[in-house]
């Protein structure tokens, strides 16, 4: 089992929309894929389809979520948490959805210094019944992005290459830096950075020859992280595919999609295609 983190501390770069379509990805090379979601903002949810309901009296996922495995070393277990992915991809992925009530409960966990290693705890127990687990974290520095940095074997880092993501970088390395400490405290190799991955990149034409290329450089030279091979585009159809809707009855119901259930024959299912590929090379499977 191999378990990868994607983190950025600034926000809106393409995050989640990596983690859920990657998730896809491998699941479709017919990999046992556990999606963790540690972003109160519960996007990931939300993209695989565990949001159907609209009012918060129908909130099934409340009492069993990502906070439940970070709250008790003894309870709440991740065969326990984790939920099939509903209507987004065949094959279904699992899920640990995360949940707003995440914001709230950060300062507690805080406290106890064991929260932070329960995630990794929980996960070596499931070592069997997945091959790839894939973690979105929020774009902060906080408790949260901690828990999944310490649980992650290998980082990936979506930037949209504009300069306050790359200033970003830094922050990230110092990051990782304070991270490699408290895993070396567990008796856990330091984190594996596979890379920047370039996202929401434009098509344009001239962006792609004069000032992509230039910020390519700035994350080599300047920040001294490698940048992944695979480019994943802006695309229309990326951002269409988790805003899907179902009609039933007066209601509009969520109904989103991968990219992959979305528009086989797009560019971006080559994409996250190639994505796949390159980081399975990259990891050894
Ligand atoms: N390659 C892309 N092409 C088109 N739209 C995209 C692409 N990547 C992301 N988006 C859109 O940009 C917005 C932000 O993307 P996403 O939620 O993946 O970013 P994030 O880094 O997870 O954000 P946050 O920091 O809030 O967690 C979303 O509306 C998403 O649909
Ligand atoms: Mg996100």
């Amino acid at each position: 089992m191999k378990t990868i983190a994607i983190y950025h501390n600034k926000g809106g770069v393409g995050k989640t929309t990596t983690a859920v379509n990657l998730a896809a990805a491998f699941s479709n090379k017919n990999k046992r894929v556990l999606l963790i979601d540690i972003d109160a903002q519960a996007n990931s949810t939300f993209a695989t389809g565990l949001i159907k309901f609209q009012f918060e009296e129908d909130d099934n996922l409340k009492d069993r979520n990502v906070l439940q495995i970070l709250s008790s070393g003894e309870f709440d277990f991740i065969p326990e948490i984790a939920r099939k992915s509903k209507g987004f991809n065949v094959p279904e992925i699992d899920v640990i959805p995360s949940h707003i009530t995440l914001i709230d409960e950060q300062d507690r966990l805080n406290r106890l210094a064991s929260s932070r290693f329960r995630l990794n705890t929980k996960l070596e127990q499931v070592e069997d019944r997945y091959d790839i687990v894939i973690i979105d974290a929020p774009p902060s520095r906080d408790l949260y992005a901690e828990i999944a940095l310490i649980a992650a074997d290998y980082l990936i880092i979506p930037s949209d290459m504009k300069p306050f993501s790359n200033q970003g970088l830094n922050i990230i390395k110092k990051f990782i830096r304070e991270v490699n400490e408290t895993r070396s405290t567990i008796g856990k190799d330091t984190l594996e950075v596979l890379g920047v991955l370039a996202s929401k990149i434009l098509t344009n034409s001239k962006y792609l020859e004069f000032v992509f290329p230039k910020q390519k450089e700035a994350v080599l030279q300047r920040y001294q992280f490698a940048m992944l091979k695979t480019v994943i585009y802006e695309r229309v159809a990326l951002s269409n595919c988790v805003n899907q809707t179902v009609s039933r009855g007066d209601l509009e119901i969520p109904d989103p999609k991968s990219v992959f259930e979305f528009d086989r024959d797009c560019d971006s299912v080559k994409e996250f295609r190639n994505l796949s590929s390159e980081i399975m090379e990259k990891i050894g499977f």
